[in-house]
Formats: C-alpha cells, structure tokens, sequence
C-alpha cells in the first residue's frame, strides 16, 4: 500500500469529502473524514441529551466512542458503537452543533489521538481542519482547498435540493460563515491554513479539475 501521507484543510463546504475519497482512491490510501468523527460526537451528545457545553460528559464520551468508517461503493458509510449514523450525522442538527463539540479541547484530544494512530498504520487523505497545523505536521502534502463562500453555500444548496430536503440558500450561507468564525476563532487548534500549505481555490472549478490538481500536486510529492 502507498504510504504517502496527505493532509487536506479548509473551510466549510469547500468540496473537500467528495474530492478526498476520489483521489485516495486513486493513490490507494486511506481516506479518513475527520469531520465525519466530530459530527459522530455530537449526533451521540444529542442522542444522549448530553449538554454541548458540559465539557467532562463530552470529554468522558469522546474517549470512550467507538467510531468505525466502512468503504461504500458510493460513499463511506459511519458507524457509531455498531450503529449506522452516515446520513444522521448530516443533518442541520448536527451541523449547527458541531462546532461547539469540537471546540472542547478533551474532544480534540481523543480525536487526534485516533487520527493519529491510523495514520501510523497505512498511507492516508485526511481531510479536515487542524489535519496539516496539528495531527500531521509532517504530512508529504498539506493541501488548503477553499472557495468563495457564496460557492459553497451554492454547492451545499444543490447537494441538499439533489437529496430532496428543502433549504434556504441565505441560510445555508450565514451557516457557513458562522461555523467558519466559530471553527477559525476557538482557542483549542483552531482552523488556519498550515504555512506550507498549498492554496487550491476551487471557486469556478469543476469536481474533475479539482480532482486532477490535487492528484498531480499529490503524485509530485511521491
Ligand atoms: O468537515 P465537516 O464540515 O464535516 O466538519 C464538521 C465540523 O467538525 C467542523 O465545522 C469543525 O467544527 C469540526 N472539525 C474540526 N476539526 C477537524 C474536522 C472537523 O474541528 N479536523
């Protein structure tokens, strides 16, 4: 298996799940969604009518969560303690909530503890916000893929109208903008774009062209 290590950060709704799985499929590597883990969190907390600020129940949970991801033909699917949470952990609920979760530095902890020990056991695409500044700092690529963000709410839009759930394009916009300032201004590994990062704006780009750049930036590292 490649061992090639590739880190892959950015903002809300950039396209980033859709075009991790792609090319680590291609470079035959793992692809772990980290948001994918805190939305799990916070779909349990929720379950549990945990208070997303009472940080030991969050802390205590964190570390005991069994999260496991299962490669689909068309999708990864998300377990959490044996049940099937893929499209549960999508929802608005989960979504506006998240970030408050995983600003809890016990969460983070136990997160990037997991992440970490997958990454020393196989070649990966980890996509997230804190992959290239914190849980690897020394990945052979660090890749920041962003957008405007009316092109990612406009994304997010179609993808939900395309799943047939009715939804408010300004809305969808103000949601993004505030998890962005939540996630970018929290004191615990906030998002930032890593210094060696390289910028791929994929504003006007096509799925297919955005797959193709990171490939090649990807295949340059190899
Ligand atoms: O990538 P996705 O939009 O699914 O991430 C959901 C949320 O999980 C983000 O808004 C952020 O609060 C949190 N997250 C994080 N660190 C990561 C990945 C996601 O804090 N590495």
């Amino acid at each position: 298996m490649n061992t090639l290590r590739v880190a892959l950060d950015g903002p809300a709704g950039a396209g980033k799940s859709t075009v991790a799985k792609r090319v680590a499929a291609a470079l035959g590597v793992a692809y772990v969604d980290t948001g994918a883990m805190y939305r799990a969190i916070t779909w349990k907390a929720l379950q549990k009518g945990i208070g997303l600020h009472d940080e030991a129940a969050l802390n205590e949970m964190a570390h005991t969560i069994h999260i496991d991801f299962k490669p689909q033909p068309e999708r990864q699917a998300v377990f959490v303690d044996g049940q099937e949470v893929t499209d549960a952990i999508r929802t608005f609920e989960v979504t506006n909530n998240v970030s408050a979760v995983s600003a809890v530095a016990g969460v983070r902890d136990a997160m990037v503890k997991l992440q970490r020990d997958i990454a020393s056991r196989t070649g990966v695409l980890m996509d997230g916000r804190d992959i290239g500044t914190v849980v690897l700092p020394n990945a052979d690529v660090k890749i920041w893929l962003t957008a405007s963000v009316e092109a990612r709410a406009m994304r997010r839009y179609q993808e939900m109208l395309n799943k047939g759930v009715e939804c408010d394009l300004e809305q969808i916009k103000a949601d993004i903008q505030r998890r962005d300032e939540y996630d970018a201004s929290r004191e615990h590994s906030p998002m930032v774009k890593a210094e060696d990062a390289r910028v791929v704006d994929t504003t006007g780009m096509s799925i297919e062209a955005v797959i193709g750049e990171i490939q090649a930036i990807c295949r340059s590292a190899q």
